[in-house]
Order: structure tokens, then sequence, then C-alpha cells
């Protein structure tokens, strides 16, 4: 049974991605590695948790002794790597905190494999998954590809490209298989409300100020998690070593439209008069360093692999709406925290 490690299995992105792992693969062991940060919760994954091809390791990727230890209990076949700080407005406040994450964490788990996999590298995989935040900003025209040269902004986006060249070096100077993506903006189930569209929706709910940054006018290329999923599923599975593939949705709003559209599609779901949730759009101070626009060039993963977004933009935010509305109580639990409490009488 070949053996799986994915960090930062309790986040967002990462509990998608497990759940599939455990589902779909019952010929691996599913090993997932979180430190349950704020961002982390196990009742994103609680579905799964009692599978017999799943352990939930509680662990910081930064504590170098237990990265190592951890591997050398385990002998991990392949690594997809989602463990990190990831919010823009966090990294402009504190840091440092993201480059022990997301740069000194990759340098354990990069340092771990090479060192596990040295005298064998077939068949093993080293996966890290990033951000098209790293190519910096576009203007109102062009797309990023996967040669577009780096120019992060922000603190976050400096850690992540940071980390993308340490994956590269350790793939030319040691030979490490590695495979790496840059993603675009996710939006989807168990997304924590710190992000744009779930923050959103919650306020809607409870009837807060919509805190639009700025003017409104920044673009992102919104992609639904589940397609972000499938697509890493294909790109560990069939991707070439060596290799980065962009994946993105096709799908570029500007924030201040998509807000719109979701005060909309709030009031009907909320059964409100039309135009109620747009009240509470209130334009506040803007992120310092903030992106203009991100907007992905998907052509050559659909070209080599086969991956195109499955599911359109009407769908998608329609199932995260529903999604958040049918689970008010982890909402309740994420915002409150009341979350922690729980597991951290488990696993401390
Ligand atoms: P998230 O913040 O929701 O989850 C991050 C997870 O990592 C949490 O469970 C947290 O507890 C864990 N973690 C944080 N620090 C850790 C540490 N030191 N040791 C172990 N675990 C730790 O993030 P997400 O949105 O799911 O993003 C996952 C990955 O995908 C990140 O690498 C991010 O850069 C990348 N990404 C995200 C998006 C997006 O739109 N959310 C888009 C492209 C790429
Ligand atoms: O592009 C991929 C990136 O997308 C990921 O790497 C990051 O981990 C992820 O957080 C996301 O970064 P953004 O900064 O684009 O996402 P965020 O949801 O924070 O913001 C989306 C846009 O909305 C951005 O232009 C800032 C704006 N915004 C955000 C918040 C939270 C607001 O106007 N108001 C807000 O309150």
């Amino acid at each position: 049974m070949k053996k799986i490690l994915i960090t930062g299995g309790a986040g967002f992105i990462g509990s998608h991605v497990v759940r599939r792992f455990v589902t779909k693969y019952p010929e691996y062991h599913i090993y997932n590695l979180d430190a349950l940060t704020y961002a982390g919760n196990l009742e994103n994954i609680k579905d799964i948790e009692n599978s017999e091809n799943y352990t939930f390791v509680k662990g910081d990727i930064v504590d170098e002794a237990f990265i190592n230890e951890l591997f050398s209990i385990h002998h991990f076949d392949g690594v997809l790597h989602l463990a990190a700080e990831s919010h823009v407005d966090r990294s402009i406040e504190d840091p440092l905190a993201f480059v022990k994450t997301n740069v000194i964490g990759t340098m354990n788990l990069l340092n771990a494999a090479k060192n596990q996999w040295k005298d064998n590298f077939e068949g093993k995989r080293f996966y890290h998954i990033s951000t098209d935040e790293v190519y910096g900003s576009l203007g109102a025209e062009g797309l990023f590809t996967e040669t577009t040269p780096y120019d992060p902004n922000s603190p976050y986006s400096a850690s992540k490209a940071s980390s993308d060249h340490f994956v590269r070096a350790y793939g030319e100077t040691y030979g490490l298989p590695y495979v790496l993506t840059n993603c675009s903006n996710n939006y989807g189930s168990y997304h924590f409300p710190e992000k744009l569209i779930p923050l959103f929706i919650n306020n809607i709910i409870h009837n807060k100020p919509l805190p639009v940054y700025g003017d409104g006018h920044y673009t992102r290329d919104w992609l639904f998690v589940e397609d972000h999923a499938i697509a890493i599923d294909l790109v560990f599975h069939e991707g070439k070593n060596h290799e980065t593939y962009n994946i993105g949705g096709f799908n570029e709003w500007k924030n201040i439209d998509l807000v719109q559209l979701l005060c909309q599609l709030m009031d009907q779901k909320l059964d409100r008069a039309a135009g109620t949730s747009q009240q509470l759009i209130t334009y506040v101070k803007d992120r310092p360093g903030h992106d203009l626009r991100y907007a992905i060039d998907a052509t050559k993963i659909n070209r080599e692999l086969g991956w195109k977004p499955s599911v359109t933009f009407e769908e998608g935010l329609e199932r995260t709406i529903n999604w958040y509305l049918a689970n008010e109580e982890w909402l309740k639990n994420v915002t409150s925290g009341a979350y922690k409490d729980y597991y951290k009488k488990q696993y401390s």
C-alpha cells in the first residue's frame, strides 16, 4: 500500500483533496498532517475521519526534528504539500509567520523527502500546491502562463514564490521528482470566512457591512474548489516530473460585480427584498500593495492532461451559498473559534 502525505488537509482546499484521495484511492494510506492553526478545522473532514486508509497527524511543518521523524517512521511514497499561511491580509500584519510556515516549513518537507528518497527516486513524487499570486499583477490585458516571470507583491506571495523556487532548485540540484501547480482564487464549501466570498456570505446572513477594498475594481479568476481537487489528483498522477501547470477558472470577475451578484443571490435565498444586501456594501481603505488583476491561462493542463473546469460559476456559486446556509453551525463554530476548544481536548 502506498503511503501518501497530504499537508494542510484540515484547511479549505486540503480538506477537499484529502476527501477525494481517501474515498477514491483505497489502495493508498493517506496521512493528513496539519498543525490545526486558526484555519485548520477537523470538522472539514469529519465524514472521512474513520476511514481505514486515513490517519490524522497533528504537527507543525516548521518543526524540523518532528518532520524528519515522521518521514523516518512512515517512509512516504508521495507528498502533496498544501499547508500554508494563506491569507494576504494576515501576511501584511505578520510577514514572518508566512516565512516560517511557507518557506521554512516547505524546506523541512523538501529535505525530509530528499534525504529519504535519495537512493531511489523511482515512483516518488513531491507535489507543491502554489498560487498564481507569485506572478504579481496583470494590467487590463493578458493572462499568466507557466513562463510568466515571478514578480510577487505581498509578503504572502513572496513566501509562496520563495517556496516554489526551492522546490525547483531541489529538482535541479538533487534530482528530486517534483510537480508544481499555480492556481487562481478558489471558492466553495469549508472556506474560512476571512476570504472574500465566505466572509461576505456570512456578513450578509448577519446583516453586517461588506467591506469592499478600494474602489472594488480589482479582478480575480474564480475556480470551484472541487475542480481544483480534480486537477490536483490529475497532476499528482499524470503530470510530468519537473513541470509546472497553471490552474484557473477562465472566470474573471471584478470584485464589485461579484459582490453585487452575491447580494442579489443572497436576497433571493434569504427571502429578502431585492436590493437589501446591496445596502451593506461599504467601501473601505484599500489593501496595501493590492494586485489589480489575476487571470490564468490554463491551456497547458488542458492540452496535456485534459483538465478543464467542470462546474460553471453560476452552479458553483449557488452550491456554495446553499452549503453555507445549510451549515450555519459550521460558520458559527469557525467564527467563534469554538471548534478549537473541542479539538484541543482531542489532540493536545
Ligand atoms: P487554508 O488557510 O484554508 O488552510 C491551510 C491549512 O494549513 C490549515 O489547515 C492550517 O492548519 C495548515 N497549516 C498552516 N500552517 C501550518 C504549519 N506550520 N504546519 C502544518 N499545518 C499548517 O489554505 P487554503 O486556502 O486551503 O490553501 C491551501 C494551499 O493552496 C496553500 O498552499 C495556498 O497557498 C494554496 N492556494 C490557495 C488558493 C485559494 O484560493 N485558497 C489558491 C491557490 C493556491
Ligand atoms: O489567487 C490565489 C489566491 O487567492 C490564493 O493564493 C490565496 O491563498 C487566497 O487567499 C486568494 O487571495 P486573494 O487576496 O485574491 O483573496 P481574498 O479573498 O483575500 O480577496 C479577494 C479579492 O477581494 C481581493 O481583490 C481583495 C478583495 N477583498 C477581500 C476581502 C477579504 C475585499 O475587497 N474585501 C475583503 O474584505
